[in-house]
């Protein structure tokens, strides 16, 4: 027996990085899964390895109609909807609040905010007909405290901290829980990406950051991974409105 075994499952950002590990545990765990991004070849290519079981389907979280698309065409493929991982997220420019242009500021609030917004929104329907479900939202260690770099960011994931607990005070009479993880630096495209964008010393860079957490390292997506089969999980059945912190001890 599987810890999923019949649940159907939507990741958002699921082509590489955390999501990914998600859709790969979910699928190990029993669940089926929808994978969706806009990074085609890549998510392509990991539901065609993770067999039928899977299924890759492109949409923009941070357009409407190709959510309720992707929603509606996992339900359409699998038959309901129990559990949506809203993961998919942007970094955006690493830059102090009064160099940032409003463009810049609108785009990490579209993909990092009305993402999930609009995978919730359109979440709610298909779990209130299977008579529940779980939302995972992927905040960030910076949903709960501050950090000297990328504003639109850390405003984006304090956001997402405070609309889980909401949505889950919504729909708790549905039977639909809604939580929030809260992952410290994971080593993923995004997060090599940002120690990249810093110049010089790469590696000095890294071993920075990973002091920065008193276990001594970063993570791996795998961390992450376990705790979203723990909240998709009937295990998790009274959790709601929690904010399950992943992040080596940085924010103790
Ligand atoms: P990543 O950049 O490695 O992967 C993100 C995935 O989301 C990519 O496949 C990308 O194509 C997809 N994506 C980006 N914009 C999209 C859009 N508009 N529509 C659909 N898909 C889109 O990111 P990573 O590191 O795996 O992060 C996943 C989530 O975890 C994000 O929400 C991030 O903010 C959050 N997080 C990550 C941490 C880390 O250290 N890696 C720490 C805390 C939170």
């Amino acid at each position: 027996m599987g810890r999923l075994d019949g649940k159907i499952a939507l990741v958002t950002g699921g082509a590489v990085g955390i999501g990914a590990a998600c859709a790969r545990r979910m699928v190990d765990a029993g669940a089926r899964v929808a994978i969706v991004d806009v990074h085609d070849d890549t998510g392509q290519a990991l539901a065609v390895e993770l067999g039928e079981r899977a299924r890759y389907l492109h949409a923009d979280v941070s357009v409407e109609a190709e959510v309720a698309a992707a929603i509606a065409a996992t339900v359409a493929a699998f038959g309901r909807l129990d559990v949506l991982v809203n993961n998919a997220g942007i970094a955006g420019p690493n830059k102090p609040t009064h160099e940032l242009t409003e463009a810049e500021w609108d785009r990490v609030q579209a993909v990092n905010v009305k993402g999930v917004f609009f995978g919730t929104k359109h979440a709610i329907a298909p779990m209130r007909a299977a008579g529940g479900g779980s939302i995972i939202n992927l905040s960030s260690i910076y949903g709960l405290v501050g950090a000297p770099d990328v504003p639109p960011y850390h405003a984006s994931k304090g956001a997402v901290r405070l609309m889980s607990k909401t949505d889950a005070l919504l729909y708790a009479a549905d039977r639909i829980r809604v939580n929030s993880i809260h992952p410290g630096f994971i080593w993923t495209p995004m997060v090599e990406q940002h120690i990249a964008a810093m110049g010089g010393d790469v590696g000095q860079h890294r071993r920075d950051t990973a002091a920065l957490h008193p276990l001594g390292h970063l993570g791996e997506p795998d961390d992450i991974a376990w705790g979203v089969v723990y909240l998709a999980s009937d295990e998790s059945r009274f959790v709601t409105g929690s904010e399950l912190v992943i992040d080596g001890g940085y924010t103790c």
